[in-house]
């Protein structure tokens, strides 16, 4: 087992890529809590518990800050202390920058953005306490590269590598490592909504010629939160089959 009674918070952990990092914590002998905005959280956590491994659900936005830390307070008292944090809750709004309202550019910054930096103040002084912890921050290929349609997600996700950055350098001398992976494009609800015709534009241009799988990034994930990874700090993994914009 690669994370043995570790406590792991994972946002956006109801379905997608935190539904399958969620899976594979648990497996791997952590307690996960995933945190989740959708009712069907619960029903993962409890198929992660019907496995036999350890999850529970809590209802939670990443904008809601009081919430927040109303969730990290009352983790702490029941397991002791927080290990890992995977900010991986995310949404889109696409639209083109002639066509973007300011309310759509808001939206993703307050998930995206402003959500990450929410849940990372809120547990980042409990893993201070504990000189301990991982935070791992998704971005995407588009935080490096940009993309059509997509100035508000494009900024939060170059914008989490800048925060992780940070983190790296200001955390790590209390046993924090924080990095960040930034998926390529990956088989889940986000990208089933788009057409069929951007899809395919997309596939011709990744080298290995298919979409990612959920799990190719949880095991990214999983590696950053291991100890095999303690010396990993202020990184950002690509996981993209080779796609480089
Ligand atoms: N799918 C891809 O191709 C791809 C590529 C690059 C990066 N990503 C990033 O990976 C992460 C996971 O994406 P996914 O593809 O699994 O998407 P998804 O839409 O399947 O899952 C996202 C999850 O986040 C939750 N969420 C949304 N807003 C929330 C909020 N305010 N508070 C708490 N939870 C919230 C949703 O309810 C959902 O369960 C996101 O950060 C996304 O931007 C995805």
């Amino acid at each position: 087992m690669r994370l043995p009674n570790k406590i792991a918070i994972i946002t956006g952990a109801a379905r997608g890529i935190g539904r399958s990092a969620a899976e594979i914590f648990a497996r791997e002998g952590a307690t996960v809590i995933i945190w989740d905005m959708l009712d069907e959280g619960e029903q993962t956590a409890q198929a992660i518990r019907d496995s036999g491994a350890k999850a529970e659900f809590m209802k939670i936005s990443v904008t809601d800050v009081p919430g927040i830390e109303e969730a990290v307070r009352s983790i702490v008292e029941k397991h002791g202390r927080i290990d890992i944090l995977v900010n991986n809750a995310g949404i889109t709004r696409d639209r083109t920058l002639l066509k973007m309202s300011h309310a759509e550019w808001q939206q993703v910054i307050d998930v995206n953005l402003t959500g990450v930096f929410n849940c990372t103040k809120a547990v980042a002084p409990y893993m201070v306490e504990k000189g301990f912890g991982r935070i791992i921050c998704t971005s995407s290929v588009v935080g490096v590269h940009g993309n059509f349609g997509q100035t508000n997600y494009s900024a939060t996700k170059a914008g989490v590598i800048a925060m992780c950055r940070t983190w790296a350098k200001e955390l790590g001398p209390k046993g924090i490592t924080s990095n960040a992976v930034a998926p390529g494009f990956i088989r889940t609800d986000m990208t089933d909504a788009m057409p069929e015709e951007a899809r395919q534009h997309t596939i011709a241009t990744i080298p290995v010629k298919r979409m990612g799988n959920p799990e190719d990034i949880a095991y990214a994930y999983l590696y950053l939160a291991s100890d095999e990874a303690s010396f990993v700090n202020g990184q950002v993994i690509g996981v993209n089959g080779g796609q480089a914009s």
